[in-house]
């Protein structure tokens, strides 16, 4: 069993925080610029303490995880201060153990491979979790935590990770956000998204069935100009969407031409 701190209050720190304590580990304290999300997520736990400080001389933890915007990570370890036997990881996908240079060889990154939003449990056994740290002795304590998680634990360097973040935002975030594009179009035009749920799910288990490329149907990869024609014309008044359009046609007409 590990102590754990955890810096930030959002979507990571809440499925971590929690599933960290289901299987045995205890969070010490939760921090958060506004204390009220702290507190909100600290219910859910133990015996955290909720805290605006971070000045944690005092912690008991064995590992502080920093679970802020990317952006906001230097900020934090700044003005982060620990005592010296504990590690310090960020959860990010593409920022460089290098951040954490301050922590020498304590610094660490812990990186679970999952779209993270609060409203919606996940299964941490099957998440990949990607460690990396600046020392043997941080990295056992990452792999004891990230192996009582997950049955899925690899170790990546930091490029290594970045390559693999750049990978997930495309099949994660552009996917998602083509499906958010396909729902406004049936919105304009008063029908239910719901109609799409099943070609959804089968797209995504074709995917893992096979090659993603030999997956690939459509009036792009049939070579059907008069078709893909019509769907530019009904997009004529949604110019953004329209160029998306083109440009993945392009793209999957000249995948299948090579
Ligand atoms: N969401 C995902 O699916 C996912 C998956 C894997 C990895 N990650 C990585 O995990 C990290 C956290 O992502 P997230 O989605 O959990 O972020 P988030 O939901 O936006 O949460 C950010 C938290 O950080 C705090 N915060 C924001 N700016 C801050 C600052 N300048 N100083 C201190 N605290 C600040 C916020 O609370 P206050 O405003 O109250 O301080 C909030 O509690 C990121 O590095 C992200 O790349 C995210």
């Amino acid at each position: 069993m590990y102590k754990i701190a955890l810096i930030g209050a959002g979507n990571v720190a809440w499925h971590l925080s929690r599933a960290l304590e289901m299987v045995g580990h205890r969070i010490t304290e939760v921090h958060s610029r506004q204390i009220a999300n702290a507190q909100l997520l600290v219910k859910q736990l133990y015996d955290a303490t909720p805290t605006q400080q971070l000045n944690l001389l005092d912690t008991e933890a064995d590992l502080v995880l920093i679970a802020v915007p990317d952006k906001a990570i230097s900020e934090v370890v700044e003005k982060l201060q620990v005592p010296a036997d504990v590690v310090v990881a960020h959860t990010s996908g593409t920022q460089s153990i290098d951040l954490l240079a301050k922590f020498g060889d304590k610094a660490a990154v812990f990186y679970p491979l999952q779209t993270f939003t609060k409203t919606k449990q996940v299964d941490f056994t099957q998440v990949p979790i990607c460690i990396e740290a600046k020392s043997e002795a941080a990295l056992d304590i990452l792999g004891d935590i990230a192996t009582s998680l997950s049955e899925e634990v690899y170790q990546l360097t930091s490029a290594q990770r970045q390559v693999l973040h750049l990978s997930a935002v495309v099949a994660c975030n552009f996917a998602n956000h083509l499906w958010a594009i396909s729902k406004e179009i049936l919105d304009q035009a008063d029908m239910d998204f719901d109609l799409l749920h099943p070609l959804i799910v089968e797209t995504t288990e074709k995917a893992l069935q096979m090659p993603p490329k030999d997956a690939q149907t459509g009036p792009a990869k049939r070579g059907d100009k008069e078709v893909i024609q019509k769907h530019l014309e009904l997009l004529k008044e949604m110019p953004h969407y329209q160029k998306i359009y083109q440009l993945l046609t392009e793209s999957i007409v000249s995948m299948h031409q090579a």
